[in-house]
């Protein structure tokens, strides 16, 4: 498939995810473990951001070893970004905004990408190259809820993940937006729970996220 078809196809998948972990690893040795407690807790799209130099193996490890887990990479900045993410086992890749280097490299990719985008022009780019699913970022920065619902009317075949700012006080309310599918977010791994390897408060996390609506 086209990366224009997997962004496409990931569309009914995270309709039933609701969640995506955004994992920011330090220490690819917890990778495993924390892969584990969030599918354990029903989340099994990971999105593990491209900040740290343990990124690409915690990838690497989860793809190969965690039944149920499928990799994303975050924070994909470069052309370069997506080709590290997909050769360590990304099946999705997501941006927090978009640029025509990016655009022009995506043709070429074989995995679902969803660019960030915070304005209607910036929606429409994305629209205009074939994309229907994208992130909707910094989410509670950007306008949050209301800003999503004033979105809905004018482009009603473009769907979101708002990420940045979403967590368990106002979940509820952005996965009720029509044009929501999914929510990305770092709320369900805390750093202390991690440094903790207090992994059943990370499932209880999960758990409690993805059973919300
Ligand atoms: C990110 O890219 O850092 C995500 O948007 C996570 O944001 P959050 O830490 O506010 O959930």
């Amino acid at each position: 498939m086209t990366q224009v078809e997997q962004n496409k196809a990931l569309i009914p998948i995270l309709k039933r995810v609701r969640v995506v972990p955004v994992l920011t690893i330090s220490d690819a040795a917890t990778a495993v473990p924390l892969a584990r407690a969030l599918v354990a807790g029903g989340l099994t799209h990971l999105e593990i951001t491209l900040r740290t130099p343990a990124a690409r193996d915690s990838m690497r490890r989860i793809a190969a070893e965690v039944q149920g887990a499928f990799v994303g990479a975050g924070t994909v900045l470069t052309p370069q970004h997506a080709d590290d993410a997909m050769a360590a086992g990304a099946t999705f890749l997501v941006s927090p905004g978009a640029t025509a280097e990016l655009y022009a490299a995506s043709k070429n990719w074989r995995a679902a990408w969803l660019p960030g985008v915070a304005t209607a022009s910036e929606a429409m780019t994305a629209q205009a190259h074939g994309l229907r699913l994208l992130k909707f970022f910094p989410a509670e920065a950007s306008g949050g809820v209301p800003a999503l619902k004033s979105l809905a009317a004018p482009l009603a075949d473009i769907v979101f993940c708002p990420t940045g700012g979403v967590g368990p006080g106002n979940l509820a309310s952005y996965l009720a937006c029509p044009n929501v599918i999914c929510v990305g977010g770092s709320w369900v791994a805390p750093d202390k729970a991690i440094a903790a390897a207090d992994w059943s408060e990370i499932t209880r996390l999960a758990k409690a996220a993805s059973t919300t609506l």
